[in-house]
């Protein structure tokens, strides 16, 4: 079965809008895990434009799934992410002028290897946000990651469906690669109702980080059946 761990960045995002006490996306992560979401994912990004330090404690407490925290391999969040052990942390490249995560790690970067030392020691999965390129999953596995996010951006934004066509073989070649590199795979970053079934068709794609979508959904449609429309189909019902 494919998982489903729902983004609530997009939830603080409205109430970070207004600077109230709501939408919590504490709230949001009940709601999810309630119809059925295997997992929440939410990224405290170094200038806290959405997820705050409350949000990531708190759901630390609340989340009864698995938590995936998504953050930048800086100082402060390895402290953060020990001290609370998400059952998964995934490394992102961050940039502040950038509106949402726009491309995969660095896997050159120094200090990569020795943040994903840390944050194993401590029991936590290690996956990294990376480019479909089958040139760097042999990379991020000497790095001492047990997953890699596929970034699926490039798919999501394709111009054509010939464009798409291209876009999805190199998903699922990076994703092979990965798997012979002994890498579990999950992909996210742009996926939408229209366009996730052939993501979610890859076969070592076992895990789908998905927000925006599904949050823009949930004002039209409530999030309880916005999460499980996407439920029916990643798992090809
Ligand atoms: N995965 C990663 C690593 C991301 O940075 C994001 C965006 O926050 C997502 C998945 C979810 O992307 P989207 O909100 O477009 O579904």
């Amino acid at each position: 079965m494919k998982r489903l761990h729902v983004n609530i960045d997009h939830c603080a995002t409205i109430r970070q809008a207004r600077g109230t006490s709501y939408p919590d996306p504490v709230w949001a992560a009940a709601q999810a895990e309630l119809a059925g979401a295997h997992g929440i994912t939410a990224h405290l990004r170094e200038d806290r434009r959405h997820i705050q330090d409350r949000d990531m404690r708190l759901l630390r407490q609340t989340v009864r799934t698995v938590l995936n925290m998504e953050m930048a391999a800086t100082e402060e969040m390895i402290a953060l992410a020990l001290e609370l052990k998400p059952e998964i942390v995934t490394l992102v490249p961050e940039r502040r002028e950038e509106r949402t995560t726009e491309g995969g790690l660095d896997l050159k970067a120094t200090g990569l290897g020795k943040a994903v030392e840390r944050l194993k020691s401590r029991g936590i999965i290690v996956s990294l946000f990376i480019d479909p390129d089958t040139a760097l999953m042999n990379s991020a596995s000497e790095i001492g990651a047990d997953m890699i996010e596929l970034h699926t951006g490039d798919y999501c934004e394709a111009s054509s469906p010939g464009a798409r066509d291209l876009q999805l073989d190199r998903l699922t070649a990076a994703a092979a690669a990965a798997e012979e590199s002994g890498l579990r795979v999950a992909a996210g970053h742009g996926l939408d109702y229209p366009n996730v079934v052939p993501v979610a068709a890859i076969p070592q794609v076992e895990e789908l980080n998905i927000g925006h979508a599904i949050i823009a959904r949930a004002i039209f449609s409530g999030l309880d059946l916005a999460v499980r429309d996407m439920l029916a189909l990643i798992d090809g019902e």
